[in-house]
Protein backbone atom coordinates (compact mmCIF):
# COMPACT_ATOMS: atom_id res chain seq x y z
CA UNK A 1 0.00 0.00 0.00
CA UNK A 2 1.28 3.57 -0.40
CA UNK A 3 2.42 5.24 2.27
CA UNK A 4 3.38 8.82 0.81
CA UNK A 5 1.53 11.86 1.65
CA UNK A 6 0.74 13.55 -1.40
CA UNK A 7 1.55 16.90 -2.43
CA UNK A 8 1.37 19.23 -5.28
CA UNK A 9 1.88 17.45 -8.75
CA UNK A 10 3.30 19.86 -11.37
CA UNK A 11 3.85 18.41 -14.65
CA UNK A 12 6.42 20.36 -17.60
CA UNK A 13 8.86 19.63 -20.38
CA UNK A 14 11.98 17.61 -19.45
CA UNK A 15 15.18 19.46 -19.29
CA UNK A 16 18.87 17.54 -19.95
CA UNK A 17 19.29 18.12 -16.29
CA UNK A 18 16.38 16.14 -15.37
CA UNK A 19 18.54 13.00 -16.85
CA UNK A 20 20.20 11.39 -13.85
CA UNK A 21 16.35 11.61 -11.64
CA UNK A 22 14.31 10.48 -15.06
CA UNK A 23 17.02 7.61 -15.05
CA UNK A 24 15.88 6.97 -11.98
CA UNK A 25 11.94 6.74 -12.61
CA UNK A 26 12.91 4.51 -15.81
CA UNK A 27 14.97 1.97 -13.19
CA UNK A 28 12.56 1.64 -10.49
CA UNK A 29 9.49 1.23 -13.02
CA UNK A 30 11.42 -1.38 -15.91
CA UNK A 31 14.26 -2.46 -14.33
CA UNK A 32 17.16 -3.23 -17.36
CA UNK A 33 14.25 -3.03 -19.99
CA UNK A 34 14.20 0.26 -18.93
CA UNK A 35 15.29 3.51 -21.44
CA UNK A 36 19.29 4.17 -21.19
CA UNK A 37 20.61 8.03 -20.82
CA UNK A 38 21.48 7.80 -24.42
CA UNK A 39 17.98 7.04 -25.26
CA UNK A 40 16.10 9.13 -22.94
CA UNK A 41 18.48 12.25 -24.22
CA UNK A 42 17.49 11.68 -27.86
CA UNK A 43 14.00 11.78 -27.30
CA UNK A 44 14.62 14.81 -25.94
CA UNK A 45 16.60 16.26 -28.18
CA UNK A 46 14.23 15.38 -31.25
CA UNK A 47 10.41 16.07 -29.80
CA UNK A 48 11.66 18.58 -26.29
CA UNK A 49 7.60 18.93 -26.26
CA UNK A 50 6.30 15.56 -25.76
CA UNK A 51 8.82 14.53 -23.26
CA UNK A 52 7.07 15.47 -19.72
CA UNK A 53 8.20 14.94 -16.61
CA UNK A 54 5.82 15.02 -13.10
CA UNK A 55 7.24 15.91 -10.31
CA UNK A 56 6.01 16.08 -6.26
CA UNK A 57 7.46 18.39 -4.02
CA UNK A 58 10.43 19.18 -7.18
CA UNK A 59 11.64 15.51 -7.41
CA UNK A 60 10.52 13.60 -9.97
CA UNK A 61 8.43 10.80 -9.77
CA UNK A 62 6.71 10.17 -13.22
CA UNK A 63 7.39 10.42 -17.15
CA UNK A 64 5.97 10.29 -20.36
CA UNK A 65 7.54 10.17 -23.27
CA UNK A 66 6.05 10.72 -26.96
CA UNK A 67 6.35 11.10 -30.58
CA UNK A 68 4.52 12.16 -33.54
CA UNK A 69 4.06 9.28 -36.16
CA UNK A 70 1.41 8.16 -38.85
CA UNK A 71 -1.30 5.73 -37.67
CA UNK A 72 -1.19 3.84 -40.52
CA UNK A 73 2.14 3.16 -40.48
CA UNK A 74 1.89 1.14 -37.27
CA UNK A 75 0.56 -2.12 -38.89
CA UNK A 76 1.58 -4.51 -36.69
CA UNK A 77 5.33 -3.48 -35.76
CA UNK A 78 6.97 -4.23 -32.72
CA UNK A 79 7.64 -1.09 -29.76
CA UNK A 80 11.61 -1.57 -31.30
CA UNK A 81 10.16 -0.92 -35.07
CA UNK A 82 7.92 1.83 -33.76
CA UNK A 83 10.25 4.01 -31.86
CA UNK A 84 13.14 3.57 -32.91
CA UNK A 85 14.71 0.80 -30.64
CA UNK A 86 13.69 3.87 -28.39
CA UNK A 87 15.65 6.75 -29.30
CA UNK A 88 12.88 7.97 -32.00
CA UNK A 89 15.13 9.95 -34.36
CA UNK A 90 14.03 8.26 -37.27
CA UNK A 91 10.50 7.35 -35.87
CA UNK A 92 9.25 10.74 -35.39
CA UNK A 93 7.13 12.25 -38.12
CA UNK A 94 6.14 16.49 -37.60
CA UNK A 95 3.91 16.26 -39.94
CA UNK A 96 2.18 13.06 -38.67
CA UNK A 97 -1.39 12.62 -37.68
CA UNK A 98 -1.02 11.11 -34.27
CA UNK A 99 0.48 11.27 -30.98
CA UNK A 100 1.88 7.76 -29.77
CA UNK A 101 3.18 6.76 -26.40
CA UNK A 102 6.88 5.71 -26.27
CA UNK A 103 6.54 4.97 -22.66
CA UNK A 104 4.63 5.96 -19.38
CA UNK A 105 6.19 5.19 -16.15
CA UNK A 106 5.32 6.48 -12.40
CA UNK A 107 7.95 5.46 -9.43
CA UNK A 108 6.35 2.16 -7.48
CA UNK A 109 6.27 4.95 -4.32
CA UNK A 110 3.81 7.53 -5.93
CA UNK A 111 1.40 5.19 -7.35
CA UNK A 112 -2.41 5.74 -6.88
CA UNK A 113 -2.48 9.05 -5.67
CA UNK A 114 -3.27 10.72 -9.30
CA UNK A 115 0.52 11.29 -11.41
CA UNK A 116 -1.08 9.64 -14.29
CA UNK A 117 -4.62 11.98 -14.21
CA UNK A 118 -2.12 14.86 -14.33
CA UNK A 119 0.01 13.54 -17.12
CA UNK A 120 -3.17 12.56 -18.99
CA UNK A 121 -3.79 16.24 -18.96
CA UNK A 122 -0.72 17.28 -20.48
CA UNK A 123 -1.58 14.78 -23.38
CA UNK A 124 -4.87 16.26 -24.27
CA UNK A 125 -3.10 19.72 -24.46
CA UNK A 126 -0.21 18.44 -26.87
CA UNK A 127 -3.03 16.44 -29.24
CA UNK A 128 -4.90 19.77 -29.15
CA UNK A 129 -1.59 21.93 -29.90
CA UNK A 130 -0.36 20.26 -32.48
CA UNK A 131 -3.86 19.74 -34.18
CA UNK A 132 -3.46 15.59 -34.25
CA UNK A 133 -6.04 13.06 -35.09
CA UNK A 134 -5.48 10.99 -32.01
CA UNK A 135 -3.56 9.68 -29.25
CA UNK A 136 -2.78 6.07 -29.48
CA UNK A 137 0.10 4.22 -27.32
CA UNK A 138 0.81 -0.01 -27.23
CA UNK A 139 -0.73 -0.73 -23.56
CA UNK A 140 0.68 -3.76 -21.21
CA UNK A 141 -2.07 -6.34 -20.11
CA UNK A 142 -0.07 -7.41 -16.58
CA UNK A 143 -1.99 -9.82 -15.59
CA UNK A 144 -2.89 -11.77 -18.62
CA UNK A 145 0.08 -14.89 -17.44
CA UNK A 146 -2.67 -15.71 -14.70
CA UNK A 147 -5.60 -16.23 -16.94
CA UNK A 148 -3.83 -17.57 -20.28
CA UNK A 149 -4.45 -21.40 -20.34
CA UNK A 150 -7.97 -20.59 -19.41
CA UNK A 151 -8.92 -17.94 -22.07
CA UNK A 152 -7.79 -16.60 -25.62
CA UNK A 153 -6.13 -12.80 -25.09
CA UNK A 154 -9.01 -11.66 -27.44
CA UNK A 155 -11.80 -12.57 -25.11
CA UNK A 156 -9.48 -11.42 -21.94
CA UNK A 157 -8.71 -7.95 -23.59
CA UNK A 158 -13.00 -7.53 -23.90
CA UNK A 159 -13.70 -8.14 -20.17
CA UNK A 160 -14.76 -4.81 -18.17
CA UNK A 161 -16.48 -5.90 -15.33
CA UNK A 162 -15.54 -8.23 -12.34
CA UNK A 163 -17.37 -11.26 -13.22
CA UNK A 164 -16.26 -13.11 -10.32
CA UNK A 165 -14.48 -15.53 -12.98
CA UNK A 166 -11.72 -13.78 -14.27
CA UNK A 167 -11.41 -9.92 -13.17
CA UNK A 168 -10.39 -6.97 -16.01
CA UNK A 169 -6.80 -6.84 -16.87
CA UNK A 170 -5.58 -3.84 -14.04
CA UNK A 171 -4.05 -1.75 -16.64
CA UNK A 172 -6.40 -1.78 -19.36
CA UNK A 173 -9.01 -0.25 -16.67
CA UNK A 174 -6.88 1.79 -15.57
CA UNK A 175 -6.61 3.08 -19.90
CA UNK A 176 -10.13 2.68 -19.86
CA UNK A 177 -10.72 5.54 -17.32
CA UNK A 178 -9.18 7.97 -19.72
CA UNK A 179 -11.47 7.00 -22.42
CA UNK A 180 -9.17 5.21 -24.39
CA UNK A 181 -10.36 2.18 -26.49
CA UNK A 182 -8.89 -1.15 -27.64
CA UNK A 183 -7.60 -0.88 -31.68
CA UNK A 184 -6.24 -4.30 -31.92
CA UNK A 185 -3.37 -6.73 -30.11
CA UNK A 186 -0.11 -6.35 -30.97
CA UNK A 187 1.90 -10.22 -30.33
CA UNK A 188 5.30 -9.85 -29.62
CA UNK A 189 4.99 -5.99 -29.03
CA UNK A 190 7.49 -5.60 -26.21
CA UNK A 191 9.30 -7.95 -23.56
CA UNK A 192 6.92 -7.94 -21.22
CA UNK A 193 6.72 -11.73 -19.38
CA UNK A 194 3.47 -10.93 -17.37
CA UNK A 195 1.91 -9.51 -20.58
CA UNK A 196 2.64 -12.77 -22.56
CA UNK A 197 4.80 -10.16 -24.92
CA UNK A 198 1.36 -8.90 -26.36
CA UNK A 199 1.07 -5.36 -26.93
CA UNK A 200 -2.65 -3.95 -26.72
CA UNK A 201 -3.16 -0.99 -29.47
CA UNK A 202 -4.81 1.62 -27.87
CA UNK A 203 -6.32 4.91 -29.05
CA UNK A 204 -8.31 8.54 -28.22
CA UNK A 205 -9.43 10.61 -30.64
CA UNK A 206 -8.82 14.74 -30.30
CA UNK A 207 -12.78 15.86 -29.85
CA UNK A 208 -11.55 18.98 -30.90
CA UNK A 209 -9.29 17.81 -33.83
CA UNK A 210 -9.45 20.55 -37.04
CA UNK A 211 -11.98 21.94 -35.22
CA UNK A 212 -11.85 26.00 -34.89
CA UNK A 213 -12.26 26.82 -31.29
CA UNK A 214 -9.56 24.58 -30.56
CA UNK A 215 -6.93 27.41 -29.92
CA UNK A 216 -9.10 28.45 -27.30
CA UNK A 217 -9.14 25.55 -25.58
CA UNK A 218 -5.81 25.32 -25.26
CA UNK A 219 -5.76 28.46 -23.06
CA UNK A 220 -8.72 27.52 -21.00
CA UNK A 221 -7.11 23.78 -19.08
CA UNK A 222 -10.89 23.48 -17.97
CA UNK A 223 -12.27 23.24 -21.37
CA UNK A 224 -10.19 20.24 -22.53
CA UNK A 225 -10.66 18.44 -19.52
CA UNK A 226 -14.70 19.17 -19.61
CA UNK A 227 -14.37 17.96 -23.54
CA UNK A 228 -12.54 15.13 -23.00
CA UNK A 229 -14.29 13.74 -20.49
CA UNK A 230 -17.91 14.83 -21.81
C1 LIG B 1 0.08 2.39 -14.95
C2 LIG B 1 0.68 3.57 -14.20
C3 LIG B 1 1.33 4.51 -15.21
C4 LIG B 1 -0.44 4.29 -13.40
O1 LIG B 1 0.04 5.51 -12.87
P1 LIG B 1 -0.56 6.18 -11.54
O2 LIG B 1 0.09 7.50 -11.36
O3 LIG B 1 -0.47 5.22 -10.41
O4 LIG B 1 -2.09 6.38 -11.92
P2 LIG B 1 -3.09 7.42 -11.19
O5 LIG B 1 -2.82 7.43 -9.71
O6 LIG B 1 -3.04 8.73 -11.89
O7 LIG B 1 -4.49 6.73 -11.45
C5 LIG B 1 -5.45 7.20 -12.36
C6 LIG B 1 -6.68 6.33 -12.23
O8 LIG B 1 -6.36 4.99 -12.65
C7 LIG B 1 -6.54 4.08 -11.54
N1 LIG B 1 -5.42 3.14 -11.58
C8 LIG B 1 -4.10 3.43 -11.48
N2 LIG B 1 -3.38 2.29 -11.54
C9 LIG B 1 -4.28 1.28 -11.67
C10 LIG B 1 -4.16 -0.11 -11.76
N3 LIG B 1 -2.96 -0.74 -11.75
N4 LIG B 1 -5.29 -0.85 -11.86
C11 LIG B 1 -6.51 -0.27 -11.91
N5 LIG B 1 -6.70 1.07 -11.82
C12 LIG B 1 -5.59 1.83 -11.70
C13 LIG B 1 -6.50 4.92 -10.29
O9 LIG B 1 -7.22 4.33 -9.23
C14 LIG B 1 -7.15 6.21 -10.78
O10 LIG B 1 -8.54 6.08 -10.83
P3 LIG B 1 -9.49 7.29 -10.30
O11 LIG B 1 -8.92 8.56 -10.87
O12 LIG B 1 -10.83 6.91 -10.80
O13 LIG B 1 -9.34 7.25 -8.81
C15 LIG B 1 1.74 3.10 -13.15
O14 LIG B 1 1.17 2.09 -12.36
C16 LIG B 1 3.02 2.55 -13.79
O15 LIG B 1 3.98 3.31 -14.02
N6 LIG B 1 3.05 1.23 -14.06
C17 LIG B 1 4.24 0.57 -14.62
C18 LIG B 1 4.58 1.03 -16.02
C19 LIG B 1 3.43 0.92 -16.98
O16 LIG B 1 2.73 -0.08 -17.00
N7 LIG B 1 3.23 1.96 -17.81
C20 LIG B 1 2.13 2.04 -18.76
C21 LIG B 1 2.34 1.24 -19.99
S1 LIG B 1 3.59 1.89 -21.04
Amino acid sequence: MNTIKKGKIEVRMAKIEDLPQMLDVERATWGKEGATEEMIKSRIETFSDGILVALMDNKIVGTLMTQIINADDIGLKTWYGITDDGFIKKTHTPKGDTLYGVSLSVHPLYRQIGISRKIFENIVKLIVKYNLKQVMLGGRVPDYYKFADKIKIEDYIKIEEDNGNIPPDSELTFYRKFGLDIVKIIPNYFKDPESLNYGILLRRKNPCFNKFYRWFILINQNWILNIWYD
